[in-house]
């Protein structure tokens, strides 16, 4: 792994992110320059808007790009449309088709981040989501880690509660959402963390800003229910079924705050952040401050199964290339 190699997260906020030449966007494939949009975009002023965070591997041996959960995602951005009234304009399958044609147009031989966005692209003042015109785009980028995954973070729990379902749904992965998420990861990065946990206003231990969170407590791998304030994850319910492979376990219950003082292990899992241990919160180790076993049992599954290199989990992956 190159340490000296930025993370996404650092270009992001350096401005020097390098992205795909070619996007999609209301029908077409274009340049990126050109899938722009107006100052008086609905999705712009307000929010509005429903994305999706992919991620694709190359592997080396096989000359193949694997796209994971392809389906699955989408499946979860037409959800997240249902709650903010939009149309993305296309099926799941042709959006998946749509998706794998992008990549061969970057041609793509690394790994890759691709990011759909359906939101509401009328240009309109009005407060509403009834009568606002929808519009759907994709672009892609070569990506490689967003959080270390190596050496453990240092996790903080943010000020900042997480969204409530009646406020703003964390359950939809809606734009504006993420104001919540940058106000904490902002937060904890300024203040020397690599990432945020936040709390539900009542108190229980929700997610980390932009990925969900596991805790090991006496050999069970638990993490937070779904009604707990979180995005309904795919590598969350991915993990729980690599533990329960591995014969470890899982509960998924609520999580008092001082469980993160008082755990044995803890791992951040996403799209984003893959599986990354956390070894100190809040000043405090996690245990004796390292990876712990099950962590790197499971994160080394994953990587594993992402990757294509286990013939078990190749069902999660769809290849970008006809031959692989
Ligand atoms: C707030 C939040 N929670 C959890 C996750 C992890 O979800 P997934 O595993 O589907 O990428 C993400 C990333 O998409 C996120 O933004």
């Amino acid at each position: 792994m190159a340490a000296v190699e930025p993370s996404a997260a650092q270009k992001a906020t350096t401005g020097k992110m390098a992205l795909g030449e070619v996007a999609y966007f209301r029908g077409s494939f274009v340049p990126l320059a050109e899938a722009s949009v107006s100052l008086a975009t609905h999705a712009l002023n307000y929010g509005t808007g429903c994305f999706e965070g992919i991620r694709a591997y190359w592997n080396g041996d096989h000359r193949q790009l694997y796209v994971v959960k392809l389906a699955q995602h989408y499946e979860r951005l037409v959800r997240s449309c249902r709650v903010l009234r939009i149309d993305p304009g296309l099926t799941v399958e042709s959006m998946v088709e749509v998706t794998l044609e992008l990549l061969r147009r970057n041609g793509f031989r690394q790994d890759a981040y691709i990011r759909p966005l359906a939101f509401k692209g009328g240009l309109t003042l009005k407060l509403a989501l009834t009568g606002v015109e929808d519009a759907f785009g994709i672009y892609c980028l070569p990506m490689g880690e967003y959080l270390d995954t190596g050496r453990g973070l240092h996790a903080c729990v943010s000020s900042w509660f997480r969204l409530d379902d009646n406020a703003l749904p964390p359950r939809a992965k809606v734009t504006g959402a993420y104001i919540n998420a940058s106000l904490a990861s902002d937060e904890a990065q300024i203040n020397g963390f690599d990432e945020a946990i936040m709390l539900t206003p009542d108190g229980h231990v929700a997610e980390g800003s932009s990925c969900n969170l596991f805790m090991v407590r006496d050999g069970v791998v638990i993490t937070s229910p779904l009604t707990d304030g979180i995005l309904e994850g795919i590598t969350r319910e991915v993990i729980l079924g690599l533990a329960r492979d591995l014969g470890y376990p899982v509960l998924e219950r609520s999580i008092d705050r001082t469980e993160l003082y008082v755990c044995d292990e803890l791992f951040f899992c996403g799209t984003g952040v893959q599986v990354a241990p956390v070894t100190r919160v809040d000043h405090r180790p996690v245990n004796d401050g390292l990876p712990g076993p099950v962590t790197i049992r499971i994160q080394q599954a994953y990587f594993d199964a992402v990757r294509g290199r286990e013939p078990r989990y190749r069902d999660w992956l769809t290849p970008v290339y006809p031959c692989g």
